[in-house]
C-alpha cells in the first residue's frame, strides 16, 4: 500500500488577491472548471496502483472546506488531519509518516504531495510513482525531478547522481531556494532537475533520518537519554519527530477530523521537509518525470493557459487595447486596459492587484504587509 498524504496547509500568497488567508488556491478551481486544486490531487493520487484512501493534512480553519470539498468527489474513507497552527511541512511530514505507521506499519509507503499542483498528464505522473514506490520500498527517501525551464528561485534543485536501474538515480545534491546566479547555473547544467514537491518514503527510514538530522544539529538533541518526565521542554529538546509523535497520540477524534494535540505540536520548530531533511540526508534519490506538472506557484502560470495573438490572457470580463503580455483577471467588474505591456491586473470584490508581470513573484511582500498593518 501507498499512502497518499496531501499538504493542504499552504496560504498561497503568491497568488493574492485571488487567493486569499481564508481561502487559499488549493481551494481554487485554477485551469480547471470542475475541480479545484485539492480536488485534482485528490483524484490524482487514486489513480495510482496500490493507494490507500487519501490523508489530508490543513490547518483547523480550513476544516470545513476541505470536509465538503472532499464529500464533491466522494472521498470515502479519507482521513482529515487538523494542525492547530501551521508549522511548515517538516512538521507535517513528521505527522504523516507517524499516521501511517499507526495505521499501515513500521514500514508503510508515504507518498506526500502538496494539494496546489497542476499535474497535466496522470498516466506519466502514476508511472514516475510506480518506479518511485519500487526504489523506496529498497530503502530511499524519493524526490521527483521536473526538467527545469527557468531560473526559478522559489523551487528546490536536484542535483542527479548515479543511476540506480529503474530509471531511478541517486540524489547526489538537494538546493533549496537557490539565489538567482546559482539558480541560473543550475538551469544551465544538464545535472539538475527541479524538485516537484513530492516526496516517496517507507515511513520508518523517513523517521529515522530526521531524527538522525535533528540529533546531530547542535541545536537541538540536548536532552539526556532516559531522563524521566514528558513535560513540553523534554518535548522540545527532542525536536520535531517526538513532538509530532505525542500531538498524534495525545489527538482527539473530533468527526471524520484528526485534530492535533496543540500543545505538543507548538513545539515542532517551524521547518520546510527541504530544509531540515532533503538537503541532509545522503539517502535519497531521484526519478525523472515528465507530466506537464506545473506548481501553479504565481501568476505566471496562468500565462499557460490560452493566449492571443498579442500574448495576453483575459478571464472575466475584459477589454484590452494596444496591449500585450498582459493577463486580466477580472471577477467582479469590467477590466478595460490601454496601451499597457507585460502587467498583470487581478481585479476582484475587495482588492485590485496591478503588477509588473516579472514581479509578480514579490506579491508576497505585499501580503506581508497587508498582515503587518492589519
Ligand atoms: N499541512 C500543512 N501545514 N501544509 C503546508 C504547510 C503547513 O504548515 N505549509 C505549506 N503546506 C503545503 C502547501 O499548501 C503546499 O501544498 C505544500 O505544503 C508545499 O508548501 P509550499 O509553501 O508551497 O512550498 P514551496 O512551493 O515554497 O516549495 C516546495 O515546493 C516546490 C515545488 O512546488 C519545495 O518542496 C520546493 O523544493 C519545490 O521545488
Ligand atoms: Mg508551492
Amino acid at each position: 500500500t501507498i499512502v497518499p498524504v496531501i499538504l493542504a496547509g499552504g496560504s498561497g500568497t503568491r497568488l493574492w488577491p485571488l487567493s486569499r488567508e481564508a481561502w487559499p488556491k488549493q481551494f481554487l478551481k485554477i485551469g480547471s472548471n470542475e475541480h479545484t486544486l485539492l480536488q485534482s490531487t485528490v483524484l490524482r493520487a487514486r489513480a495510482i496502483e496500490n493507494a490507500a484512501p487519501p490523508v489530508v493534512i490543513c490547518g483547523d480553519v480550513h476544516r470545513f472546506i476541505v470536509a465538503e470539498q472532499l464529500r464533491e468527489i466522494c472521498a470515502s474513507g479519507a482521513t482529515i488531519i487538523l494542525e492547530p497552527h501551521g508549522r511548515n511541512t517538516a512538521p507535517a511530514a513528521a505527522v504523516a509518516a507517524l499516521f501511517s505507521q499507526q495505521k499501515y506499519g513500521e514500514d508503510a509507503l508515504v507518498f506526500l504531495m502538496s494539494a496546489d499542483h497542476a499535474v497535466a498528464d496522470v498516466p506519466a505522473f502514476c508511472e514516475a510513482s510506480r518506479i518511485a514506490a519500487q526504489v523506496a520500498s529498497g530503502g530511499y527517501l524519493m524526490v521527483f525531478g521536473i526538467k527545469p525551464t527557468r531560473a526559478e528561485t522559489g523551487y528546490g534543485y536536484l542535483k542527479r547522481g548515479k543511476p540506480l536501474g529503474n530509471g531511478a538515480f541517486q540524489l547526489e545534491r538537494f538546493v533549496e531556494k537557490p539565489d538567482r546566479e546559482r539558480a541560473e547555473a543550475f538551469v544551465q547544467s544538464d545535472d539538475y532537475a527541479w524538485n516537484g514537491g513530492l516526496f516517496l518514503f517507507r515511513a520508518d527510514l523517513f523517521l529515522n533520518e530526521f531524527s538522525r538530522i535533528e540529533g546531530a544539529d547542535g541545536n537541538r538533541g540536548g536532552g539526556s537519554e532516559g531522563a524521566a518526565g514528558s513535560g513540553p521542554q523534554r518535548v522540545a529538546s527532542e525536536g520535531t519527530v517526538a513532538a509530532c509523535r505525542q500531538a498524534l497520540a495525545r489527538a482527539v477524534q473530533d468527526l471524520d477530523f484528526v485534530r492535533l494535540d496543540a500543545e505538543s505540536f507548538v513545539l515542532a520548530p517551524e521547518d520546510s521537509i527541504d530544509y531540515a531533511v532533503m538537503e541532509k540526508t545522503g539517502r535519497a534519490a531521484l526519478v525523472p518525470m515528465d507530466a506537464g506538472w506545473d506548481d501553479v506557484g504565481s501568476w505566471t502560470y496562468l500565462a499557460k493557459l490560452p493566449l492571443d495573438a498579442a500574448g495576453n490572457y483575459q478571464s472575466g470580463d475584459v477589454l484590452l487595447e494596444d496591449s500585450s503580455n498582459v493577463l486580466v483577471h477580472a471577477q467582479h467588474r469590467l477590466v478595460a486596459a490601454l496601451g499597457v505591456d507585460d502587467l498583470v491586473i487581478v481585479e476582484t470584490q475587495d482588492a485590485v492587484l496591478v503588477a509588473h508581470r516579472g514581479k509578480v513573484q514579490q506579491v508576497r511582500s505585499i501580503v506581508a504587509r497587508l498582515r503587518a498593518e492589519g
